[in-house]
């Protein structure tokens, strides 16, 4: 049971933003924390989440209702990668309700994934973004520690938001999350499907290693980056990445991983491996800048300093970047839990050739049929914007024009794809 008491009632302006209203709710329990605010006229919740009272662990959360006020739509969880990047990248960078620009405003995203659907983005695991753990031991080493975390958050999260406990939920992901979300989903479904999981989705996801690191020299050979003398220097150190996994040889991995597209990133003058179109990087000042500013972190009841990825987390999880978490997703398939795999055309680091060798030896009921199926093309007001492989439950989506985060690059067709994935419409 919860009262809500109004201790702070803020307005002012910051730079171009609207006035931010702020209403502090505390649980006696102080196992969480819930701060309802309003932002540029968009309410939102946020707060955080004890999950290891030993450790002192604390995951961040922030909550955005469905803007058509539908009380049956489904949840969504969203979860940044790395490891060990804020989710409120993808809130303010991609498919939220309010985008940063890069002076530092916020703009209403007509294509926000949250027009009809409720989104809860955490930042995970604990030490990513706004999260934080106070004894060192609290940060995770594995996927395990990971899922135990976040499991614990959703469980909270869900027995306070009663009325979200019911409706549909879905795990979305990008980038690393490639681990995070079939960890969670496969702990949410090991422990009798509790939340009502229907499916998820994973953007540019890094889940299984060996065919997935396989690729870069590929790609690059075949997008014109490197050429053929270069293309056999990287498939030496492919080769030597692949024994080492095979070895379970897990503490070089990230280094050695990082070491091939360092090299690819010098034989073409610095591409940004994210995005080939780009040689510059992405610019993460505007974000950081925004969410450490003090009345920022009071709006949204947030008690650490903003990064848009903590490499101390990622430190803690190098033992983990190898590993696959494939036999999670051969469960979760078989299971029949709808899956979205989506890749954009312009992502080399986790591309469409590596994810495709991957979706293709999941081991289920309808591997062969997969393997058979014909791709077929996918139209957004009469455009052809992507390609879609189907068969039952899984689906591989190649986005056109778009490099390693598609909601930021091409917002209104991966809405469009979120809500036929979701609404079991068809593609053509
Ligand atoms: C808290 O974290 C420690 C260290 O990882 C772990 O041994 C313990 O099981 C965790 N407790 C809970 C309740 O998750
Ligand atoms: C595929 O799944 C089946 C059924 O779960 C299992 O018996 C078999 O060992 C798996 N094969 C591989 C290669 O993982």
């Amino acid at each position: 049971m919860l009262k809500i008491f109004l201790i702070l009632l803020i307005f002012f302006s910051l730079g171009s933003l609207h006035p931010f209203v702020v209403i502090n709710d505390l649980s006696p329990e102080e196992i969480w924390t819930k701060t309802e605010f309003v932002m540029s006229e968009h309410v939102g919740y946020s707060g955080y989440i004890n999950v290891n009272q030993t450790m002192d662990a604390n995951l961040f959360y922030t909550f955005w209702e469905s803007l058509d006020e539908n009380p049956n739509a489904p949840v969504l969880l969203w979860l940044q990668g790395g490891p060990g990047c804020s989710s409120l990248w993808g809130l303010f960078k991609e498919n939220g309700p309010l985008l940063i620009q890069s002076d530092g405003s916020l703009l209403t995203n007509p294509w926000t994934w949250n027009n009809n659907y409720a989104i809860l983005y955490i930042d995970n695991p604990v030490g990513a973004g706004y999260s934080y753990v106070t004894n060192p031991k609290g940060y995770v080493t594995s996927e395990s520690q990971m899922s135990q975390d976040l499991y614990t958050a959703l469980k909270v999260f869900f027995s306070k938001y009663t009325k979200y406990s019911t409706n549909d939920f879905y795990v979305f992901g990008e980038s690393y999350a490639g681990k995070y979300v079939p960890a969670i989903c496969y702990r949410i479904h090991e422990d009798g499907n509790q939340l009502n999981l229907k499916g998820f989705g994973i953007g540019d996801g890094f889940s299984d290693p060996i065919p997935q690191v396989n690729y870069f020299a590929d790609y690059s050979y075949s997008t014109g980056l490197i050429d053929e003398k270069e293309r056999i220097d990287i498939k030496l150190l492919e080769a030597d990445l692949k024994l080492q996994i095979e070895n379970q040889e897990w503490d070089n991995c990230l280094e050695n991983f990082l070491q091939i597209l360092h090299q690819i990133s010098e034989f073409t003058g610095g591409i940004n491996y994210y995005d080939i179109r780009r040689y510059q990087p992405y610019d993460s000042q505007p974000i950081t800048k925004f969410l450490n500013s003090q009345s920022v972190k009071d709006t949204l009841g947030a008690n650490a300093d903003w990064e848009d990825c903590s490499t101390n987390v990622q430190d803690y999880l190098k033992i983990d970047f190898c590993k696959s978490v494939k036999p999670l997703v051969d469960v979760l398939i078989q299971s029949g839990y709808k899956a979205l795999f989506y890749s954009g055309q312009f992502d080399l680091i986790v591309n469409y050739m590596g994810s495709s060798d991957f979706i293709e030896q999941i081991n289920w009921s309808g591997k062969q049929n997969w393997i058979d199926s014909d791709r077929i093309v996918w139209k957004n007001n009469d455009e052809v914007v992507g390609y879609v492989k189907n068969y039952q439950n899984l689906f591989h989506i190649f986005i056109n024009k778009a490099g390693h985060m598609s909601p930021m690059d091409q917002p209104q067709n991966t809405l469009d794809m979120v809500s036929r994935f979701i609404n079991n419409k068809p593609f053509s």
